[in-house]
């Protein structure tokens, strides 16, 4: 293998087979490609693009860099992933909901990527909580518990968990082969049977595009098919962000909330959706995600499940333990209108400037710093009220992310709520 000519094959455009790209992938693991070789490979890729084919040999290599687990001892296994938004916090509610209803959820998530959020970064702002577990910690969880969310950093995947860091600080995140063998990879390697994607579309997504993001399900549905896993896949809105709360530790908050019926509608109308598609893939009844978010019981395994990873579980009952920046800016209305359009882009890089995302690979995150969105599209507005409160840390990147808050905001003289599930692929 030389790295070079493998790079330049792609910068002109060349395919590459499979048992090529597997010793790609597993020479980048070993060490022996060095990150700068894969960027440059990565941003012929997002030029260039991929063949379906190159695609499902890509994810098959990245699947096999590391372990992949066998769950079938478990039960039905189910998985949810989202290809990434701002204020998605659908894992922390769809999770325990499923795994109250008697699937088996064990999953792998990432942390946050450009200007999106990850779970893995929102439940770190559970004290104690943590990310990195031993298989058989993982595996003991899941039969255990029914709810496992393990962070990237073991053994599965670990090709996608690199590349995933560098992609991030490279620019090459919003390509179609690269997102569908990032999510896949995980999943294969993660061994649940099915497999529920949420595929995000719009502003403040990697797909802008109703067709780019069919296109990214369909390839996503049939590598999963192809590994014999049964994948179902929901496009939904994502050009304004999801819920009210943007950020680590405030979105934490939302989603209990949420889980105790006090949410915000999109997001439990998303949630139920990713819920029911998965309770059917199992040929479960699907009234059981209703009726276990009603009567506590999901609320009861997000507690379980917190507390079983080392966090604390007492967040459930009392969410102010999770720590929010005391500092507070209201950004007012100037003007009386309706909300006509909440850029997410903005919202989510607003949050990244606040220190609630990484501006470089490893670099520490703020968990208490984020956004509170009080107005959304479709709400109407009057001078001086409170479009949005920003939670910063003695103003750092305040300055920056008030401007992109006030810019995302733009008001019209009416404005309907946008439509938030899209389609199903199946
Ligand atoms: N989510 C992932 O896991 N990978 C991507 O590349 C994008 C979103």
């Amino acid at each position: 293998m030389h790295p070079v000519d493998f790079i330049e094959k792609k910068r002109d455009g060349g395919e590459h087979d499979a048992d090529e790209l597997r010793e790609w992938i597993n020479a980048y693991v070993e060490g022996k490609v060095h990150d700068y070789q894969m960027a440059a490979w990565l941003m012929a890729v997002y030029f260039r693009g991929m063949t379906p084919e190159e695609t499902a040999g890509l994810t098959l290599a990245m699947a096999h860099s590391g372990e992949v687990l066998d769950l079938s001892g478990l039960g039905k296994t189910v998985d949810k992933h989202s290809s990434g938004g701002v204020g998605d916090k659908t894992t922390l509610v769809v999770a325990p909901i499923l795994a109250a209803a008697g699937l088996v959820v064990a999953k792998m998530s990432g942390r946050g990527l450009a200007h999106t959020g990850g779970t893995i970064d929102k439940l770190e702002s559970i004290p104690g909580w943590r990310a990195e577990l031993s298989d058989e910690e993982f595996m003991r969880q899941a039969r255990e518990v029914g709810l496992v969310i393990a962070g990237q950093s073991k053994n599965l995947a670990p090709a996608d968990g690199k590349m995933y860091a560098l992609r991030d600080v490279t620019g090459t995140v919003p390509s179609v082969p690269l997102i569908a063998s990032s999510i896949m990879s995980k999943k294969l390697a993660a061994g649940a049977q099915i497999i529920t994607l949420d595929v995000k579309v719009g502003r403040g997504a990697f797909m802008k595009s109703l067709e780019e993001a069919r296109e990214l399900a369909e390839l996503m549905v049939q590598i999963g098919r192809h590994a014999g896993r049964d994948v179902r896949a929901v496009l939904s809105q994502m050009d304004q962000p999801l819920g009210r709360a943007v950020g680590n530790a405030i979105e934490v908050r939302e989603a209990i909330s949420t889980l105790k019926g006090e949410g915000p509608e999109d997001l439990e109308e998303l949630s139920l959706a990713l819920a029911e598609e998965a309770l059917e893939a199992a040929g479960m009844d699907t009234s059981a995600a209703a009726e276990v978010w009603r009567d506590g019981r999901a609320l009861a395994k997000l507690r379980a499940f917190i507390e079983a990873q080392g966090g604390d579980g007492r967040v459930v009952e009392d969410p102010e333990i999770l720590e929010l920046a005391s500092d507070v800016f209201e950004l007012k209305a100037e003007e009386e209108g309706v909300v006509s359009e909440l850029d997410a882009y903005r919202v989510g890089i607003a949050t990244l400037r606040l220190g609630g995302g990484r501006e470089s690979k490893n670099a520490p995150i703020d968990h208490g710093v984020g956004v509170y969105l009080l107005k959304k599209i479709g709400d109407s507005v009057r001078p001086g009220e409170v479009l949005a409160r920003v939670y910063h840390r003695g103003g750092r990147g305040l300055e920056e992310a008030a401007a992109l808050l006030r810019s995302a905001y733009k008001l019209g003289r009416e404005a309907e709520k946008p439509r938030l599930l899209l389609d199903v692929v199946a």
